[in-house]
């Protein structure tokens, strides 16, 4: 396992270039499925991908990160690695833009993985717009261990939630917000978790969206004093450990506070040990300051 600065970056991390096999508009997202090698084996829920952006010659030379949506092996072998895309910046742009037969350079699998419990717990997985994306096969996961999986969905508009029919099945409830009142109950995922975490006898949070939803579902998870795992989506410009772009304060196991590089110690990390609100600077008191 590749060392950097005392953290671990993913073993089983392959360079492949990949052809896109399938390309679909889904809501505000692109589905798109991937032919990769055996490393679609060593995908777990909340692992990411970081992808070359624009070919070969491109002036983006940062990567972009996707959190991996499935992974799987069709029946001939071949590896499969699905993402959802919100195309919104240029490299988001060109990479939904691929078209099948196309081949993209991608990195995979990268970063930690939700921690999937030993005995049989009532989970609640929270996902806000592309964030359901690793939720639907940790979901599956948890089930197969005998878990109770709920599931809050939220977005600002109903186009944004991503929830295709087969992930539905593999939850025991699923609860839509958006805040336009667009589709389901009007609000924040935020709204609904308590009375959730309640009615279900939640022992486990699942996170996955935007910062200020993981910060907001954060102080919920800690009022309740249940675990939160939430996958964080710090800005990466490597997304392999070297350049501390992705840096937030994270409380270790001996009480002292450290940044901490979400690519190779996150995305996943237990959201209550994160000091959200800092993730552009470096708060008193911690390691090193
Ligand atoms: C772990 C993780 C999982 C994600 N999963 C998904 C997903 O499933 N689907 C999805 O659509 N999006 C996902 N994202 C968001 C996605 O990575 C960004 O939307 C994407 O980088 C946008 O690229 P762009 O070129 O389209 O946007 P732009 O805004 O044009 O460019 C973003 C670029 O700027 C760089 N950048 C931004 N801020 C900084 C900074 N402070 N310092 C250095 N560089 C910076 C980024 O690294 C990136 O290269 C995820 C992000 C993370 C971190
Ligand atoms: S993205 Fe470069 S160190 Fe994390």
């Amino acid at each position: 396992m590749a060392e950097i600065g005392g953290a671990l970056i993913n073993s089983k991390a392959q360079q492949f270039s990949a052809e896109v096999i399938s390309n679909k508009r889904v809501g505000a997202y692109n589905h798109m499925v991937f032919a990769v090698n055996e490393l679609a084996h060593h995908c777990r829920p909340g692992n990411f991908v970081a992808v070359l952006v624009g070919g070969a010659s491109s002036s983006m030379v940062l990567r972009r990160a996707f959190a991996i949506y499935r992974a799987s092996l069709r029946s001939d072998g071949v590896g499969l690695l699905e993402l959802v895309v919100a195309a919104n910046g240029n490299g988001s742009k060109w990479l939904a833009a691929q078209l099948p037969g196309s081949f993209v350079d991608l990195i995979a699998p990268l970063g930690t993985a939700f921690g999937i419990p030993t005995e049989p717990v009532n989970a609640l997985l929270v996902g806000g717009g592309y964030g359901s994306a690793p939720l639907f096969a940790l979901a599956e996961i948890l089930k197969g261990r005998g878990c109770r999986v709920d599931m809050v969905l939220g977005a600002s508009v109903a186009g944004k939630i991503y929830a295709p029919l087969e992930g539905k099945r593999s939850v025991n409830s699923l609860t839509i917000t958006t805040e336009d009142a667009s589709a389901g109950i009007s609000g924040r995922v935020s709204d609904v978790l308590p009375d959730l975490i309640r009615e279900h006898k939640v022992d486990v949070i699942y996170s996955c969206g935007p910062m200020a939803m993981l910060e907001a579902i954060t102080k919920i998870s800690q009022s309740h004093e249940i675990l939160h795992q939430c996958s964080v989506e710090e800005s990466m410009a490597c997304g392999i450990g070297v350049c501390m772009t992705c840096v937030l304060p994270v409380e270790g196991d001996d009480g002292i506070t450290r940044m901490t590089r979400s690519c190779i110690e996150g995305p996943v990390m237990d959201g209550n040990k994160v000091l959200w609100g800092h993730s552009r600077e470096i708060p008193e008191g911690v390691w090193g300051r």
